[in-house]
């Protein structure tokens, strides 16, 4: 199969409502109901996530289940990615981080690793100019110089184009496992021990934090996973220790924006206690 002439055509991005409404902090396409207009209360205790990871799952059993090639699945799965960057982006979210390889990945049949390779670098090309249009920056974290140089090329070049963007940051995860990063760091830390730039006494979470690929994002606070799998699959392992996790049987390919926006929703009303009791949390919310 050539991906060139299956990879679906450029769709311009709708016109964007403004991201925030400012009046009263709620995204303006996340319906308000009337509770939702009020000032928060406990069933709306949370706004809109700064930072949402999704593990995009079920593209290969959405293509078998139509007969189809599992890179068809792949292909389609492109598609969301754009209908749920956009999505992100109108939500006012800043920071989306999309499971896009792991390293586990390299294990797969060769041609599907080869058509998925070539699928990110092809899509991240011609996407681009619309990325810079929508004020999205592109960012990646993995072992990435395992990539093939076509594809590492065409990140690289889309990153640069988007550098001044200030909206959503696209945060690509590829060729990344957690456990991988983790161990990174551990080195880094301690060779910089080892070189006297840092004291093994100081080394404190906040040091671990700043070693990560995810240095310079806020860890997630939402964790969606398509596909219906309820396990975490090696992603972000440290970053998620306090993410709302929502899973959906929904494969990859059929996820929609309001699939999303549910996602977001029901993450507006979870009481997030981060070790706390609930009364705790509630005095602190009616402080506020
Ligand atoms: C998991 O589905 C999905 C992947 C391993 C790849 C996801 C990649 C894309 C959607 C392309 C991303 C492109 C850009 C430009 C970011 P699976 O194959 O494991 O599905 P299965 O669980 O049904 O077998």
């Amino acid at each position: 199969m050539s991906l060139a002439s299956v990879v679906p055509p450029v769709i311009m991005w709708t016109d964007k409502a403004p991201l925030i409404d400012e009046t009263n902090g709620i995204a303006p396409d996340i319906q308000p109901g009337p509770i939702m207009n009020q000032k928060r209360t406990e069933i709306d205790i949370n706004s809109v996530p700064d930072h949402v990871a999704i593990i995009m799952d079920g593209n290969g059993r959405w293509a078998q289940a139509r007969g189809l090639d599992r890179s068809e699945g792949h292909v389609e799965g492109v598609n969301t990615v754009r209908r749920i960057t956009e999505a992100a982006s109108e939500a006012g979210v800043k920071y989306l981080t999309l499971y896009a390889f792991s390293t586990e990945n390299w294990n797969r049949p060769q041609a599907e690793v080869d058509a998925l390779m070539h699928l990110i670098g092809i899509a991240i090309e011609r996407e681009t100019p619309d990325l810079i249009r929508n004020n999205v920056r592109l960012a990646m974290i993995g072992d990435v110089e395992r990539m093939p140089s076509e594809a590492l090329n065409r990140l690289r070049g889309c990153i640069a184009q988007t550098a001044h963007c200030n909206g959503l940051t696209l945060n690509l995860a590829l060729s990344y496992s957690s456990r991988w990063e983790i161990a990174d760091a551990a080195r880094r830390i301690a060779e910089d021990v080892k070189a006297g730039h840092l004291a093994s006494g100081d080394i404190d979470e906040d040091t671990v934090g700043r070693y990560l690929t995810t240095a310079s994002m806020p860890d997630p606070d939402l964790l969606i996973r398509t596909g219906g799998d309820m396990r975490v699959s090696n992603f972000l392992l440290w970053q998620i220790a306090y993410a709302e996790i929502y899973v959906t049987p929904v494969f990859w390919p059929d996820f929609t924006k309001d699939d999303f926006r549910e996602a977001i929703s029901g993450f507006r009303k979870r009481e997030r206690r981060f070790g706390l009791t609930g009364e705790q949390v509630r005095q602190k919310t009616r402080e506020q």
